[in-house]
């Protein structure tokens, strides 16, 4: 096991109380870690720790009808990575607020619901279903690019987008996050766009689009041919993009994601301007790993006293 993985006598299943919280958009999180939005299972990660232990807990992608995902295969593996064209398989808005969201909320988790749509109209069906719900914060996937239709298009146009925001801002009060691509040229225009829209915070980056091929059939491994990709290879280019946003919007709250896979990878974020962080595929590896996580920053922030006044003040590093 990579070295920066262990935790020395790191039990997920001990109680444990946080000592540096962050907020997000006047949210409190109560440690700047949460789980990336389509890494967490809660039937599968509830047997091996305590789900109200995370800062938050972005759910898989909700649409307004059930949506099967594309065919398979759906992942291939890349260096340092994973490709994956899972295209955002949920059951549907109505499923989601009888089922996983009661059942978040039960086990004390604080909820960041992502949503998804084909089109406009989609994303403000699943809004409306859940203004008045017990989601804790909406995150509005503007940045899949494994769907034809809206995914990521939504958040590669500004004009668009902002449009976009602007109308489910009018429908909802609930903190809104709009969630970002790395797939355009410039990250700080499209998230310049979303805070003209009414965006409460910002969370980046989305996957990258990339490709495996099979050497011996010349075929692409994954039937959708192109997927994201994510993991530690992309560690680097997201915190570029955290970075960029940060001087772009110095006051705009901000959840990075994109490779963390340790207490350390999160410091970095933190340091480049993030409020708080998600991990994703590292929790695929390893189902414990945002918790691990968790605890490896809270002592990191310790030593880090600034930096740790900074956050739970709700403000980020400059
Ligand atoms: C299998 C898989 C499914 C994902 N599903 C979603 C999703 O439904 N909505 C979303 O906004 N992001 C989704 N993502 C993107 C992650 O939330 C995250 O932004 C990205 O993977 C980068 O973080 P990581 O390198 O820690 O995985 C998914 C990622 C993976 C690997």
């Amino acid at each position: 096991m990579d070295e920066r993985m262990s935790m020395d006598g790191f039990d997920p299943l001990e109680p444990y109380t946080y000592r540096h919280p962050t907020q997000v958009a006047g949210v409190v999180w109560k440690n700047p870690v949460g789980a990336a939005s389509g890494t967490f299972k809660l039937d599968a990660c509830q047997d091996f720790y305590d789900v109200s232990q995370l800062g938050a807990i972005s759910t898989k992608g909700v649409s307004p009808v059930a949506w099967e995902g594309n065919p398979t295969p759906r992942t291939a593996e890349s260096p340092s990575g994973m490709v994956n064209a899972v295209g955002l398989q949920n059951p549907g808005v109505d499923d989601y607020l009888v089922d996983e969201l009661p059942r978040l909320k039960d086990l004390g988790a604080l909820v960041v619901t992502n949503v998804a749509g084909h089109s406009d109209d989609d994303y403000a069906q699943v809004v409306a279903k859940l203004a008045d719900s017990p989601a804790d914060m909406l995150e509005i996937n503007v940045s899949c690019p494994n769907v034809t239709h809206g995914g990521m298009s939504a958040g590669t146009d500004p004009v668009g987008l902002e449009r976009l925001i602007s109308r489910l801002r009018a429908m909802t009060d609930k903190p809104m996050v709009v969630k970002l691509t790395p797939n355009v040229t410039d990250i700080a225009a499209v998230a310049r766009a979303a805070a003209n829209g009414g965006a409460d915070a910002l969370s980046l980056i989305n996957t990258l689009v990339g490709m495996r091929l099979d050497t011996t059939t010349g075929r692409p491994i994954i039937d959708n041919v192109t997927g994201g990709v994510s993991g530690p290879a992309i560690l680097p280019i997201a915190l570029a993009c955290v970075w960029k946003v940060r001087q772009a919007l110095p006051e705009m709250p901000i959840i990075g994601m994109g490779g963390i896979a340790s207490g350390s990878d999160a410091l970095e974020f933190l340091y480049a301007g993030a409020n708080a962080v998600e991990v994703g595929a590292a929790a695929l590896v390893d189902p414990v790993a945002p918790v691990r996580i968790a605890r490896q920053l809270d002592e990191l922030l310790d030593q880090r006293p600034e930096l740790a006044e900074t956050l739970e003040k709700g403000s980020s590093w400059k």
